[in-house]
Order: structure tokens, then C-alpha cells, then sequence
């Protein structure tokens, strides 16, 4: 049998690191090879072989049978290899049909010939029924369209393979959906489709087989149907787990509120918000993509504009006008945006430069400054707790993988003296292995007398990290429901608006 695209026994060498240690891959037409390991493993660089934007130490490469050194990006791509990666490539300026058609235009004699461009670029978009014009301009789009707009041009030219580094990472639900049906589409025409991801329980769905990576070297290779996730865990990690969230400690029953949020309304959807947040509390907010979760965090720290409302800290009025995440840093509360990768961080500077320094810089002194060998200490042992690779404070950010990246930019937060985290969306792109671990964290914070406000998308966590969990319903609070009696079922039908509290929370707090 010939494979449509072969790696047999890849190495590829980075200063000081062996990224891929003689690894051997297979990818069949028409099937959906899933590439799972933790952050540093090797998935990006192997893919980044194949999409012609690393050349390999050693070993060879083989597409349909016939060895191929592939040269660049551009050679990639007449050999059938496309490939999305999480940096867009999008150029924001220009309309979503411009993008798509960027030098390949189709030109009539003298000169380009938009309608016909615009014309083929709606009917690929209307693949995914996702209401993008193509006269939009990208910079007009959010994450996920421009995801979809950087798909949709991916597969304007029929590959042979597919290849997704972590697609469903800024995707949100609805459009994980349409990304599936995609994808299955083009299964069905005999692509060959690469799917890096960390949410392992999409393996099941879309995935005909499953690589596992570990410390540049290739694991196992598994039909997705024949195996579990403690397996996978087992393999990815080296190492078995008892229990992926560790056990909730209760709220003290005196731990006083810290913060209040009353009646908040928004500009942009959020209704008559109200709730509480106790020190040693988690609280999940969860609910469907569009029901205002993500609006929540935002609106607490002055991002989203208000309307109506009141933010109390400590028992102090938080005035609208003085709403910043900067002002709010000052009062002890730090709030993580769900788009992390990458942003804000020096990717030429350090490790230790990133964590200590950067955009907080200025508020530094207000928050009360840490001497250097103490800071030293704290960016050593985050590394350590947060398993970052290389572990290293020295290193710089932009050789750091993806999702190293991502815990850099989590212990810029943790490092300093907080009192409330609002996270939105924590442990996304983040491995198994350190997913545990920040759970630990976010339970050893409260225990310390912290609180988190706990955005996410993952029913999971809402299910076994959060004391309470908080429904978002159409820009409302529907419900705050108790660890206790918090179900998949129960959550679900408050997500999907079938149920509702009596007054949300509102009544609760009234009380
Ligand atoms: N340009 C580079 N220079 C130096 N080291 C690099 C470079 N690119 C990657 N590495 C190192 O190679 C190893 C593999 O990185 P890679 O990006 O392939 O990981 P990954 O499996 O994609 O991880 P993630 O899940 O975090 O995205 C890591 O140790 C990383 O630090
Ligand atoms: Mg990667």
C-alpha cells in the first residue's frame, strides 16, 4: 500500500534541542490522522516539515510513494500540501476575497476580475454558513471567521493533505461544527488530513487514527475508536493518573465576598448581571458561544462598554469611568483574555524577561514590586509547576512551542499578588499533563484566599473544578448551581435556555 505522505524516520535539530528524534508517520487518503502530545513534543515542527517551512536533519519524506524534499511554503503547496497554522496569515487590510485570492487572482486581460473572485470565494464561504461576506474587510471579522476565511483559502485548491495545527483552539462550538462537516467532506473526496489538537475527546469524533508524540519521538499509532483517554494520557505523558481534577476543597463558610457585581448591563447584550464571588471560590461561567460568557470577563474589567451597574471590590465601588483592566490590577484583580497565544508577549526577550516585566511594567510599583532574587525564585518555580520546555528563564519566548508560550503568558499573571482571576478560557492549547497542574494551582490559589472567576468552554472543568457553576443564556445569568448538583444534563438544559432559575442569581444575592 502506498501512504499519500511519509515521514520515515525524521530528525530535525534546534539549538540545544532534538525536536524530532527519528520519527516515522504515515498519513492514508481519505483519513483524518490526529497528532496529539504535550506542549514541546514535536507536533508543530513535524507538521512545519511536511508545509515546507522546516527542512529536516535527517530521514526522508515520501508523497504518494515518491521521495520529495519539500523546499518552501510555495513548493509545499504545488505538491497539494496546505497547511493553517494558529498565526494567521491573513492580511487585515483587505477584503476576505482579496485574502483568499492573494496571488492567484483571477485575471481577465488587464485587470482583476473581482466579481468572478467574489463569486467563487461565497460559494466556498458558504461551505461553512458563517455569514461572511466576501467584500468584508478581515480586520472586520473576529478570530474564528478569520479562522474559517484562512480554511476556506486552504482548501480553495483541492489539496491532497490537509494539514490543521490545533483548528479547534479559536474556534468556538458552532463553528467546530461546521469545521467537522468540512472536514469529513473532504475526507470523503480522498484528502489526507493532519489534526494537531489537546482536546482529546474531539479525537473520538473526527479522528480515523491517533499519533502520540513524546519528547520528539513518535509513541504509538492508534485507531481512534480503539482507544480512551487514560490511555492516551498514559502515552503522552509517561505516566499514569489517578484523577485528572483534583478534589474541591469546600468555601470556608465565613470567607467574605469579594467581589459583587450587581445589575450590570451592557452595551453589547450583557442583562442585569448579578452575582458573587467569595474568597476561596471558583466560580464557572459557563453557556453557549454567543450567550455573553466571554462578554462577563470583559465587561468586569472595562472592555466592554456599560450601561447600567455596579462592581464592588473588597465592598468599594468600582466607578464606571475608572473601569480598565490597569485600574482593576491596582485593586488586586487580574483578568487573562481568551485569545492568549502570543499576546502581549517580547517573543525576542526571555522567559524571565516575559514573566516579570512586559505590559504590566508601568503598574508594577502599585502592585507592589518584588525584589529580584525573590522574583528569580518565583519565575523558577513556575517553569517548574507549569512544566515549561525548555526550563529554562533564559530562553527566548519565540523558540518556546505554542502552547509554552501560552504558560508564560499564564505565570505573568500568577506571579503577581492577585486576589481575583477572571480566566477565560485558562487551558486552552494547553496539555493534559499541565491542564492537571493548573487546576492545582487555581485550587491552592483559593485555598490561599484568593478567587477565580472561571470562563470556559469546557463542560469538564465546569463539572469537576468550579464550587458553583454560573449559566449564561442569551446575555442573562439564567442560573448559579452548586458542585453539588451540577450535571452535564442539569447544565445543559440551563445552556440551551429550556430552564431557568427564578431570577437568575439576583435573588440569591438579594437574600
Ligand atoms: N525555532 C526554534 N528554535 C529552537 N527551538 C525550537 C524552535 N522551534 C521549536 N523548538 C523546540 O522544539 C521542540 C518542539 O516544539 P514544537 O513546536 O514542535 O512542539 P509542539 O508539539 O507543537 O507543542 P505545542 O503543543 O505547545 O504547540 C520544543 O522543545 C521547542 O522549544
Ligand atoms: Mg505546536
Amino acid at each position: 500500500m502506498t501512504f499519500l505522505l511519509r515521514a520515515h524516520e525524521v530528525t530535525k535539530r534546534f539549538p540545544g534541542v532534538l525536536a524530532l528524534d527519528r520519527v516515522s508517520f504515515e498519513l492514508r487518503r481519505g483519513e483524518v490522522h490526529a497528532l496529539v502530545g504535550e506542549n514541546g513534543a514535536g507536533k508543530s515542527t513535524l507538521v512545519n516539515i511536511f508545509a515546507g517551512s522546516l527542512r529536516p536533519d535527517g530521514g526522508t519524506i515520501e508523497l504518494e510513494g515518491r521521495p520529495v524534499q519539500i523546499r518552501s511554503p510555495h513548493h509545499a503547496q504545488e505538491l497539494g500540501i496546505r497547511a493553517v497554522f494558529q498565526q494567521l496569515s491573513l492580511v487585515p487590510a483587505l477584503t476576505v476575497a482579496e485574502n483568499i485570492f492573494l496571488g492567484r487572482e483571477l485575471t481577465a486581460p488587464g485587470l482583476l476580475r473581482k466579481p468572478a473572485m467574489r463569486a467563487r470565494s461565497l460559494a466556498q464561504l458558504g461551505i461553512f454558513d458563517a455569514g461572511i461576506a466576501p467584500t468584508t474587510r478581515v480586520r472586520d471579522l473576529t478570530v474564528p471567521q478569520r479562522y474559517l476565511v484562512e480554511i476556506a483559502k486552504a482548501t480553495l485548491e483541492h489539496p491532497k493533505v490537509l494539514i490543521l495545527d490545533e483548528p479547534t483552539a479559536s474556534l468556538t462550538d458552532r463553528e467546530t461544527g461546521v469545521l467537522f462537516r468540512l472536514v469529513r467532506e473532504l475526507r470523503a473526496q480522498g484528502v489526507g488530513i493532519i489534526w494537531i489538537t489537546h482536546r482529546l475527546e474531539e479525537l473520538y469524533e473526527i479522528a480515523d487514527r491517533v499519533t502520540v508524540m513524546r519528547d520528539g519521538r513518535h509513541v504509538a499509532t492508534l485507531a481512534a475508536q480503539e482507544t480512551t483517554t487514560d490511555r492516551l494520557i498514559t502515552l503522552m505523558t509517561g505516566r499514569e493518573y489517578e484523577q485528572i481534577y483534583p478534589v474541591l476543597q469546600p468555601v470556608p463558610p465565613d470567607a467574605p465576598t469579594i467581589l459583587e457585581v450587581r445589575g450590570l448591563c451592557s452595551v453589547h447584550g450583557l442583562r442585569h448581571i448579578s452575582l458573587t464571588l467569595r474568597r476561596g471560590e471558583i466560580l464557572g461561567v459557563g453557556g453557549l458561544i454567543g450567550s455573553g460568557k466571554g462578554l462577563l470577563g470583559r465587561a468586569l474589567v472595562g472592555l466592554e462598554p456599560l450601561t447600567a451597574g455596579e462592581i464592588r471590590i473588597g465592598g468599594e465601588t468600582v466607578r464606571a469611568d475608572h473601569l480598565s483592566p490597569h485600574a482593576m490590577l491596582r485593586r488586586g484583580v487580574m483578568y487573562f483574555p481568551a485569545d492568549r497565544r502570543g499576546e502581549g508577549l517580547l517573543t525576542n526577550r526571555s522567559v524571565l524577561e516575559n514573566m516579570t516585566i512586559a505590559a504590566l511594567e508601568r503598574f508594577e510599583r502599585l502592585v507592589g514590586l518584588l525584589e529580584k532574587g525573590k522574583e528569580r525564585r518565583a519565575v523558577v518555580e513556575y517553569i517548574r509547576r507549569l512544566a515549561i520546555v525548555p526550563p529554562n528563564p533564559a530562553a527566548r519566548v519565540r523558540n518556546l512551542s505554542g502552547g509554552n508560550q501560552q504558560k508564560v503568558a499564564l505565570a505573568r499573571g500568577l506571579i503577581r499578588d492577585t486576589q481575583v482571576f477572571i480566566m477565560d478560557e485558562p487551558t486552552q492549547g494547553i496539555d493534559v499533563g499541565t491542564k492537571i497542574a493548573i487546576y492545582e494551582l487555581l485550587h491552592e490559589l483559593v485555598r490561599q484566599g484568593a478567587a477565580v472567576l472561571f470562563i470556559t468552554s469546557d463542560m469538564l472543568e465546569l463539572l469537576h473544578v468550579c464550587h458553583r457553576v454560573a449559566v449564561m443564556f442569551e446575555g442573562e445569568l439564567v442560573a448559579t448551581i452548586p458542585h453539588e448538583e451540577a450535571s452535564e444534563e442539569r447544565l445543559l438544559q440551563y445552556f440551551f435556555g429550556h430552564m431557568r432559575e427564578e431570577g437568575g442569581q439576583s435573588s440569591v444575592d438579594a437574600a
